[in-house]
């Protein structure tokens, strides 16, 4: 039976640690200098994108094209979505091409549940809404694994949008599996009501939620999904929740900085703090290969 991967709600821990697992030993492949193994050859990747994206869909591309696969990108202003092709009807017709894996994203949540039951291929959420992105929070662990060597007791803090943030759901529901204690700080307008409920500590500031951190992830302000009002304007939204030299210090000494990108500079991180040493934002890119090689590769030869 095909498997797909929607969301890390409906994966165990053990799971959880097989991704991360297989996504390690890709990422010798994604940093050496011959960056080709034959594990997908004759396999069909479709990048099914109705939202801008520069770091999910390039580096499925990259992901699929590392491991031999045949892979394409439709965009929806590209398409025939443009002249009103439903999704259902765009995902039946590139599975009909002979699609073996369908990457999607889409501004509605639960957009990939509602085409994996419908077509052979084995579907991909590349963030769907305000719901998950798993392979964003997949990577995100993979690059906390790789600076602190596990998962299971840290403090991580994660900062900002919650509440139109598709990254925030999937890390919360994969660090709290593999035992981290998450925090969450960010204003009460951006803060969903009964998150708590995931296990997670809020706070209605920054400076509770960071202090001590092992790991500090501020959120992209999603500008383009805000109603008004939320905050005032983004000037006083750093000066309220931004993440800068003075308030990275109430974090550990050797806490490390995140952010899934792409970052609004001076907005939810000031410039010296992305640019600084605590910095993993580009690791966390590079790990995002990785982890997209792994997901596929188990995917299509089981694994999961
Ligand atoms: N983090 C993330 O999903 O980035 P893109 O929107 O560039 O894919």
């Amino acid at each position: 039976m095909k498997q797909n991967l929607l969301g890390l709600e409906d994966l165990s821990a053990d799971q959880i640690k097989n991704i991360l697992s297989h996504a390690a030993e890709m990422k010798k492949i994604v940093l050496s200098d011959c960056k080709k193994i034959p594990n997908l050859q004759g396999k069909t990747v479709v990048n099914l994108f109705y939202e801008n994206s520069t770091r999910t869909r390039t580096s499925f591309e990259l992901a699929a094209k590392y491991m031999g696969a045949n892979a394409t990108n439709i965009s929806s202003s590209g398409s025939s979505v443009a002249k009103g092709e439903s999704l259902i009807d765009t995902a039946e017709t590139l599975d009909s091409m002979g699609t073996d894996i369908l990457v999607m994203r889409h501004s509605m949540s639960g957009a990939p549940n509602v085409i994996a039951p419908l077509i052979k291929a084995s579907v991909v959420n590349a963030g769907d809404g305000m719901h998950e992105h798993p392979t964003q929070a997949l990577l995100d662990m993979l690059t906390m694994i790789e600076h602190k060597g596990g998962i299971e007791g840290l403090k991580v803090a994660i900062i900002g949008d919650v509440y139109h943030s598709r990254v925030v759901r999937s890390n919360v529901y994969g660090l709290t599996k593999l035992g981290a204690e998450v925090t969450l700080g960010g204003p009460a307008t951006l803060m969903p009501k009964d998150i708590d409920k995931m296990g997670v500590r809020v706070f209605n500031n920054v400076q509770e939620a960071i202090v001590d951190a092992d790991v500090v992830m501020a959120l992209r302000i999603q500008l383009e999904r805000q109603k008004k009002g939320l905050f005032p304007s983004v000037r006083e939204y750093f000066r309220f929740f931004g993440v800068d030299q003075s308030r990275l210090k109430l974090a550990k000494p050797d806490a490390i900085v995140m952010h899934p990108g792409p970052v609004n500079r001076g907005v939810e991180l000031s410039s010296s703090v992305i640019d600084g040493d605590r910095s993993v934002i580009t690791q966390q890119v590079t790990s995002g290969v990785a982890v997209r090689m792994a997901v596929m590769d188990m995917l299509i030869h089981g694994g999961f």
